[in-house]
């Protein structure tokens, strides 16, 4: 699988990060290739939430202006693309289809090319604009997969939270994992707690 990641300027930065670890393990079984995509503000965040750099991680980089990046156009024909975080002016510029730096083309070559898109917003609250925007985007086909972990499998730590979400992304992006609890399977319903929420001695 040819995979782009877009990095744009939202909070979440952490999560990339994650994504990326992940990937490297799992490059190999599942020939996966990752070539990632910096909007204007991606790195000034990721440097105060995570330290360094995205170009430390030894991955592909292109910057917003550099349209001779392969995924550029349709033609390449890359499998996915993952926009992850996605802020609210990167999701509002796709839905309007204007292209004005490489992560936004890149994205709206996806949507044409029928191929998938994945957008891990984060913003909080959300205008009506922001929802429409969303809509909008998944009206077109893409998945807007929220930066929303779930507790259900008892998380132990922030990465283990931040996994849920990573375990979700990677399902929609194709990619078997096992990164989270999976409801039913790793994990049933615990009703102890009983009616009213007291648990039984
Ligand atoms: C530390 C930091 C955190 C930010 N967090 C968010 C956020 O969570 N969501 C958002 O939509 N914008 C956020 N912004 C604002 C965007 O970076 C800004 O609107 C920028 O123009 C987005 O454009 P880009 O994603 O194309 O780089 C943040 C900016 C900074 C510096």
């Amino acid at each position: 699988m040819k995979l782009v990641l877009g990095i744009s300027g939202a909070s979440g930065a952490p999560y990339a990060k994650r994504f990326l670890t992940h990937v490297r393990a799992m490059h190999a079984a599942a020939d996966l290739s990752v070539e990632i995509v910096l909007s204007r503000t991606a790195e000034q965040v990721w440097a105060h939430e995570c330290g360094g750099s995205p170009r430390d991680l030894d991955f592909p980089v292109y910057d917003g202006r550099d349209y001779a990046a392969p995924f550029a156009s349709g033609s390449a024909a890359y499998d996915a693309m993952l926009i992850m975080p996605a802020s609210m002016s990167c999701i509002a510029r796709i839905a309007n289809g204007i292209s004005d730096d490489l992560l936004t083309r890149a994205a709206d070559v996806m949507l044409k090319e029928r191929r998938r898109l994945v957008v891990v917003p984060r913003e909080a609250p959300y205008s009506s604009i922001h929802l429409e925007n969303m809509l909008a985007l998944t009206r077109a086909s893409a998945i807007v997969l929220p930066a929303s972990p779930s507790f259900y499998g008892r998380p132990a730590s922030l990465e283990d939270a931040m996994d849920t979400v990573l375990a979700r992304v990677l399902d929609h992006l194709g990619l078997r994992n096992a990164l989270a609890k999976r409801w039913g399977q790793d994990v049933v319903l615990d009703d102890s707690a009983g009616r009213g929420g007291k648990r039984e001695s």
